[in-house]
């Protein structure tokens, strides 16, 4: 179905063929001006020079032919040539109830097209931290606005799992346990089934391993020797590399799930270095890739290129597969898998340069077909109070994990201290249930409202906020709803009813236009990659509904008809909430 936008822009087109004049871009907007109109249409304007009249005759001529319309209830000329309009009532009422009638709000699906959005990108045996929240949190409410386009959607995790940090481990266990059969190369049974380590001593065998390679050039070398041999086989290795992972990715699992972040596969780089040899031979055949200082290379710079990209590694010099390396082969492993129309990548910006060389590589070299739409999405970074880089308060660089506790402790603060000054009996097990649903909306609408591209900072006591631009105050309106619909149906025995009947008021009407955004705020959310125009409509039709049920009475008014359109006007304000809340990936709960 159309947008209202769309149906007002129609009549003004129509208007404007009707009195003889043809424009490209005719187009209804809303006023900037709410004082004196709420729509307007200025395509009289670029008209005049066309027409040689002055823009106010034109506007004049189709504003009378628009009064006629049904779609306003006012129409007005004024100078220099602008078009003032009322939308009527009667017809916002209209195509609000199409969209109550429909489970998707009236919004038309895309094309059964398959989607792979690439997101997370945790790294095996290093803890997740801050950076990794964002390609998680966006990643997964990008896929759900796609699902909702209609799409096929597929999430992967696409880990860091064939690295340098897998060796570092390999050589580290080596050392700290040498009489384990992963070691022995004469061994030809089978290997333990339990992990010889627990996630926590993991999480320390890591760092140190990490830390000792820097201070110590043999020990580095060691290291690298364990990865190229893990890369090249090892039957013992790839054995231990299997409990890594297990461990690994156990833990993970863990993180994601109380971020209800869920992906569909659990690919990493690992999973396409079979294809890495067979790929660099098509490069080579296909006189692609060549020899440059050593390292095997695909020129991807264009002519009109401002700054001259540098080509794409394939193989370092020493032969070693990298980072590029994997991205192209895991191109080829989803163009053969799942044929998908668009690929969409989350990652901090700073890979934007690389995901750049890496699309052009992978279209150049028919890796890709060039009808595959190559999206990357790069975010900034997330900053403390002090404006620089979100540190724990001993420096460091914080743990997602911790993180997460600093809100939901700070929400569960909140939310007893608010059950207890109005003075509520509730359960300390459903104030934490709460409160643990309340915390992941404010953490996630605390990064997705902001532009992905953009830094934002990290505010515990912003982002738990019950009032203003997020999380918690879009539930907080939520809950109301379901308040309200909760005890409508108590005393009425009547279920939310879905037309609204009557001539609206002006406040109702105000609440119409809010809700008639839906169309644009998704449309453009999709197109765009962008939840934060999800987050922009949900703020704004939750002040306009915390407004109407500030200026009206609702469940205590005798006109019963009335109170009807009113429950059905909040009802779907309640149901387009929910589903704001579902695509940016949080859920409301029951009260709070
Ligand atoms: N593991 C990478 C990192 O931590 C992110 C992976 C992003 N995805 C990709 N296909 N390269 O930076």
């Amino acid at each position: 179905m159309k947008s209202l936008i769309e149906l007002l822009s129609e009549e003004a087109k129509k208007a404007f063929d009707k009195a003889g004049y043809e424009g490209q871009d005719i187009r209804v907007n809303i006023s900037a001006r709410p004082d004196l109109c709420e729509y307007q249409c200025n395509a009289a304007m670029p008209l005049a020079g066309k027409y040689k009249k002055a823009p106010l005759v034109i506007a004049e001529e189709v504003a009378g032919i628009l009064s006629e319309s049904p779609a306003f209830s006012r129409v007005e000329a004024v100078k220099p040539g602008f078009i003032n309009l009322d939308a009527s009532g009667r017809w916002i009422c209209d195509h609000i109830n199409e969209m109550a009638g429909d489970d998707s709000f009236g919004v038309d699906k895309q094309s059964d097209s398959t989607v792979i959005v690439d997101y997370g990108g945790p790294n095996v045996a290093k803890p997740l931290h801050v950076g990794h929240l964002r390609s998680a949190v966006i990643g997964e409410s990008v896929k759900r606005i796609c699902r909702f386009m209609g799409c096929n959607t597929i999430g992967d995790i696409h880990m860091g799992d064939w690295g340098l940090q897998m060796g570092l481990i390999i050589h580290e266990v080596s050392l700290r346990k040498p009489e384990l059969p992963y070691f022995d190369e004469s061994f030809k049974g089978e290997y333990p089934k339990e992990a010889p380590f627990t996630i926590g001593e993991l999480e320390e065998i890591y760092p140190s391993a990490s830390k000792k390679s820097k201070e110590d050039e043999a020990y580095r070398e060691e290291a690298m020797k364990a990865t190229l041999e893990l890369q090249e086989g090892r039957r013992g290795y790839r054995a231990l590399w299997d409990h890594i992972m297990n461990v690994s990715v156990t833990d993970m699992k863990k993180i994601y799930d109380a971020l209800d972040v869920h992906f569909e596969l659990w690919n990493g780089e690992s999973t396409v270095q079979d294809r890495i040899p067979g790929m660099v031979q098509y490069l080579k055949d296909g006189g692609w890739a060549y020899m440059s200082e050593g390292a095997l290379v695909v020129d991807v710079a264009r002519e009109s290129d401002k700054k001259k990209l540098p080509p794409c590694m394939i193989l370092k010099s020493d032969g070693a597969s990298l980072y590029n390396t994997t991205d192209l082969a895991t191109l080829m492993d989803r163009e053969e898998n799942y044929k998908p129309d668009r690929i969409i990548y989350l990652t901090d910006k700073r890979q934007n340069m690389y995901f750049e060389q890496i699309f052009r590589c992978a279209v150049k070299t028919g890796i890709t077909p060039d009808t595959t739409e190559l999206v990357h999405i790069g975010f900034g970074t997330v900053n403390g109070k002090d404006g620089g880089p979100y540190k724990t308060r001993e420096g460091g660089v914080p743990r997602l994990e911790s993180l997460i506790k600093e809100i939901d402790d700070e929400m569960l603060r909140k939310i007893s201290e608010s059950n207890r000054e109005k003075g509520r009996d509730i359960s300390p097990e459903e104030e934490r249930e709460t409160s643990k649903t309340v915390a992941l909306a404010a953490i996630k609408y605390g990064d997705l409202s902001n532009q992905a591209s953009k830094d934002y900072i990290f505010d515990t006591d912003k982002f738990t906020s019950f009032e203003g631009d997020t999380g918690p105050y879009i539930l907080y309106t939520a809950v109301r709803i379901r308040s309200i619909m909760r005890k409508y149906e108590e005393e009425t025995g009547d279920k939310c009813p879905c037309i609204f009947k009557g001539e609206p008021t002006p406040a109702e009407k105000s609440l119409m236009k809010e809700i008639a955004g839906f169309h644009e705020a998704v449309r453009s959310a999709f197109n765009e990659c962008a939840p934060h125009r999800i987050c922009g409509y949900a703020h704004d039709l939750s002040d306009a509904m915390n407004s109407f049920y500030h200026g009206n009475r609702i469940l205590g008014i005798d006109d019963k008809d009335h109170q009807k359109d009113m429950i059905a006007l909040i009802g779907l304000t309640g149901r387009l909430l929910e589903t704001c809340a579902e695509l940016l990936g949080f859920s409301i709960p029951e009260r709070m």
